[in-house]
């Protein structure tokens, strides 16, 4: 550990320059993974549940765009569990008790942003809609037209929305908590 992180944790910065500068911070490429997924998933998440809602012209669109994201989203999941078993994360902050919470929460993310996209992809092969990734890139489908798995695979892909969103409000719960209760520097090591 560095002279300048050993002295993250003693007192917390006075202004988010400062802490950027002082605090552990995770390594670029995990905080660079982080948003990109962060951004896609807050797109990707209002995008499927509003398809249903949207006029018959533009529905197809919306398949397209939520389908491709999501797809993308799996692609750069695998890259980010790739680099988490190679980077080492910073010292979290915190009692035992939290850390273990912040822990499970976030293997919990990770496991769902990986479920989300496979089960929606295997869905919509099952149910006999091959992807065209972005209009573009035709996708082998592992499971073609499958409609005794389909609404099972459909319905995986739901329930998996919602707790991924429960996970979601956990993780802000957590990171509102370190940085208005417990004043720590936990938000700037991702930022
Ligand atoms: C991170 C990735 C993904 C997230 C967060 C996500 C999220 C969602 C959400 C929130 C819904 C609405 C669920 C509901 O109404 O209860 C949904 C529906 C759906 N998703 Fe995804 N999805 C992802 C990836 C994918 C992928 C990769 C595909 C296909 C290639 C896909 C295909 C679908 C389909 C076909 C629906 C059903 C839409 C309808 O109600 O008719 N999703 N998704
Ligand atoms: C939009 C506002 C968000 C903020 C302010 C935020 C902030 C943070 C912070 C501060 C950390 C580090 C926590 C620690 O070290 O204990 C973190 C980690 C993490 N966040 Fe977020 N996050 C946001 C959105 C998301 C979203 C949308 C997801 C996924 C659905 C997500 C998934 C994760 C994961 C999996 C980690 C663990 C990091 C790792 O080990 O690679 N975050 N986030």
């Amino acid at each position: 550990m560095s002279k300048i992180s050993e002295t993250s944790t003693l007192t917390q910065a006075t202004c988010p320059t400062e802490a950027v500068i002082r605090v552990e911070r995770y390594a670029a490429t995990s905080r660079i993974l982080h948003w990109i997924v962060a951004v896609l998933v807050l797109a990707i998440w209002p995008l499927g549940f509003f398809i249903k809602f949207t006029k018959k012209e533009v529905t197809l669109d919306f398949y397209m765009v939520h389908e491709s994201l999501g797809f993308l989203v799996l692609w750069i999941m695998l890259v980010r569990v790739g680099n988490k078993l190679l980077v080492r994360a910073p010292q979290p902050e915190g009692p035992a008790i939290e850390r273990l919470v912040a822990s499970v929460v976030h293997g919990l993310l990770y496991l769902f942003l990986i479920i989300m996209p496979v089960s929606g992809f295997l869905a919509t092969n099952a149910h006999g809609f091959p992807l065209l990734w972005f209009g573009l890139v035709p996708i082998w489908s592992p499971v073609g037209k499958a409609p005794d798995i389909a609404w099972t695979l459909s319905a995986i892909h739901a329930w998996s929305a919602w707790i991924l969103l429960t996970l979601f409000a956990l993780h802000i719960g957590g990171v509102l908590f370190h940085h208005v209760i417990r004043r720590d520097n936990t938000l700037y090591r991702m930022l």
